[in-house]
């Protein structure tokens, strides 16, 4: 019997995957950016044993036995296998695979992402596979190969049909920015009505701006995310990020049928953000949103203190009457 554990990260996009120019190789239509957090904070945690009196190959996720037939896990386990020095009598081994989160699965808080990094190191770990296993974790899901590293991390999304050269890299560790904060608000923790699966697959046929996005848009943004993070430019980095965020969601409503992922609190949410901006003459907060309602601020610490106190006002936990942020109609006692 073999047994290993991993922990991964789960990572939150500054510029955004959405569309594949290869479904099943899952092959992005462009190059991403994203941080990943720090792993004492949210992530999977998947623990793998290899045993030759199971069975089965069985896997669990959050306490609850799942499809071990899900394509996406089966494409992780036949490419790590490819690259396994499997020993003839490990070869019929069958594994129990257990994973966990430690935060809401599928509530666009990139659940996946974590999964299949974590999954795909415990394999690595369990079958002494050396080397990047980024494009391993991509095949189970796209962003998942970012949750691979730590700190700032770019999905190339390479031009070689076979996908040999779509390929995770860290730009900058953590320690790079020491003083960035990441805040998640938690909207709502359902899990969402469309899957980024299939809201990126109708994109790619019926949306026009997504092509335009990923043709004229994305490549300068990247390049330009790019130098705002190894230069610690947040003011830029923050532009920069609520842009392509936006963009994204346009492209969801361009599609057809649209996708929603938004809510009146996230709308609410980015409203603020650009008030507070705008009454503090300079961009101390970015926001994004993947496919979920919850939004993600990115700060400096230093501003941390004021922001989560004008979030607690407008948006407290426990929603008051008459405190509800609308832009130009402030309460007289609003911290704006
Ligand atoms: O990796 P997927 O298929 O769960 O897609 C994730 C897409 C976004 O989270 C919305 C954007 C991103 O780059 O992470």
């Amino acid at each position: 019997m073999s047994i290993v554990t991993c922990i991964a990260p789960v990572n939150i996009a500054v510029i955004k995957y959405w569309g594949k120019r290869d479904e099943q190789l899952i092959l992005p239509v462009n190059d991403s950016i994203s941080a990943s957090l720090d792993t004492d904070q949210l992530c999977a945690k998947t623990t793998i044993m290899a045993s030759a009196d199971f069975d089965a190959d069985r896997i669990w996720l959050n306490g609850r036995e799942e499809s071990i037939n899900n394509p996406r896990l089966q494409n992780c386990l036949r490419e790590i296998k490819k690259r396994a020095q499997l020993s003839p009598e490990m070869e019929n081994w069958k594994l129990h695979i257990c994973s966990k989160n430690n935060f809401p699965t599928a509530a666009g808080l990139a659940s996946s992402a974590a999964g299949y990094a974590c999954l795909s190191a415990a394999l690595a770990k369990l079958y002494r596979v050396e080397g990047d296993i980024s494009s391993i974790a991509r095949c189970g899901s796209g962003s998942a190969c970012r949750s691979v590293y730590g700190g700032f991390v770019r999905w190339y999304a390479g031009t070689d049909p076979n996908g040999n050269d779509s390929i995770a890299k860290q730009i900058v560790p953590a320690s790079h920015w020491p003083e960035m904060r990441i805040l998640i608000l938690v909207v709502n923790e359902e899990r969402k009505k469309t899957s980024s699966a299939i809201g990126m697959k109708n994109g790619v046929l019926t949306s026009e701006l997504l092509k335009y996005r990923a043709e004229h848009c994305v490549p300068k943004r990247v390049e330009e995310m790019n130098q705002a993070i190894m230069t610690k430019n947040f003011e830029k980095f923050a532009q920069l990020m609520m842009k392509d965020s936006n963009q994204m969601h346009a492209v969801c409503l361009d599609t057809s049928p649209p996708c929603f992922y938004l809510n009146d609190v996230s709308f609410g949410v980015i409203d603020l953000i650009h008030a507070y901006n705008e009454a503090s003459n300079r961009v101390k907060v970015g926001y994004t949103n993947d496919a979920g309602p919850n939004t993600v601020l990115y700060l400096l610490e230093k501003d941390v203190p004021e922001v989560l106190g004008l979030l607690d006002y407008y948006f407290p936990s426990k929603p008051v009457d008459n405190v509800e942020y609308k832009r130009g109609n402030p309460p007289a006692s609003a911290p704006l």
